[in-house]
């Protein structure tokens, strides 16, 4: 049998996606795009998902971008093929209900910037390297950059990294709101354990509904958004969660969700 491209672990809901192409520095092919969207309407359907973190094999790379030798003979049709399918597949993972967090370990360039884009939030070791350096091949981010970059760091930033093409450091990633933390290799993984175990003590109905909120309420004017957010917090009173979140505080005791 041939080895998986992207590594599953299942811990209590809480799913680690591992893409494992190391010899490659992880580049997204049409094997590794096709396996992540399977992957993923598995998770769509699971009701006991609580949290995804997606990262790269190795301790060089998390994603060195899209598989250029394969976009190399791409015409322009099959190229618009292939980026509105990994588009897709990008999307999916963004509406993900739960939690979607990058751990960049390393190199983060071009489609492998924009699938951190597509994540909650990511947080970076400190040798990651973050940029959209397509325009150094003649082409343009694909895979949502021009969109999902300005939207995270502003556009002047956005346009500088997106004309120049120039690479940054986890540092500088981190000033411009690209990262929400930079750490050692070593303490990416104490983050992802310590992360995971703040998740799952929450209430899993009052995260989704979190995520919810901001993300829906991105997209609306701020009255439409804050009506959301109010009728998300009654919805919260509706199940048990609250009960139990508050009888526990009350009670001086750990909530059982
Ligand atoms: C295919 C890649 C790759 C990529 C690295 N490799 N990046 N293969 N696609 N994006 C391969 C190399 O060819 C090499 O294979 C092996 O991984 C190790 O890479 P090296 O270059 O030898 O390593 P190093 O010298 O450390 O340099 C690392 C690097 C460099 C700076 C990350 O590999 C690099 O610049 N990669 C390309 C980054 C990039 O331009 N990404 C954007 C792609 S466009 P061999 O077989 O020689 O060992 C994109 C568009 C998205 O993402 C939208 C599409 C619709």
């Amino acid at each position: 049998m041939s080895e998986k491209l992207i590594e599953v672990v299942d811990n209590a809901g809480v799913v680690r996606l591992t893409i494992n192409r190391p010899k490659a520095l992880n580049a997204l092919n049409s094997g590794v795009l096709h396996e992540l969207e399977a992957i993923l309407v598995e998770l769509e359907a699971r009701k006991d998902l609580r949290a995804v973190l997606i990262t790269g094999a190795g301790e060089k790379s998390f994603v060195a971008g899209a598989d250029i030798t394969e976009m190399r003979e791409k015409t322009p049709e099959e190229a618009r093929v292939f980026a509105s399918q990994a588009l897709r597949t990008i999307k999916r993972l963004e509406a993900l209900p739960v939690p979607v967090v990058a751990l960049v370990n390393g190199f983060c360039l071009g489609g492998g910037c924009e699938l951190a884009l597509a994540c909650d939030w990511a947080v970076a070791s400190d040798n990651a390297i973050f940029g959209q350096p397509e325009v150094l091949l003649g082409v343009i981010p694909g895979f949502g950059g021009t969109q999902r970059l300005p939207r995270r760091v502003g556009p002047a930033m956005a346009l500088d990294l997106v004309t120049t093409g120039r690479k940054i450091d986890a540092q500088e990633a981190l000033r411009i709101g690209l990262v929400n933390q930079v750490m050692s290799q070593a303490e990416l993984e104490t983050y992802a354990d310590e992360l995971a175990k703040q998740l799952t003590g929450n209430g899993p109905q009052a995260v989704r509904a979190a995520k919810q909120a901001v993300h829906d309420g991105m997209d609306q004017d701020l009255d439409s958004a804050l009506a959301l957010e109010t009728a998300l917090f009654a919805f919260c009173f509706a199940g048990d969660e609250q009960s139990e979140g508050m009888g526990a505080f009350v009670e001086k005791r750990k909530p059982n969700f």
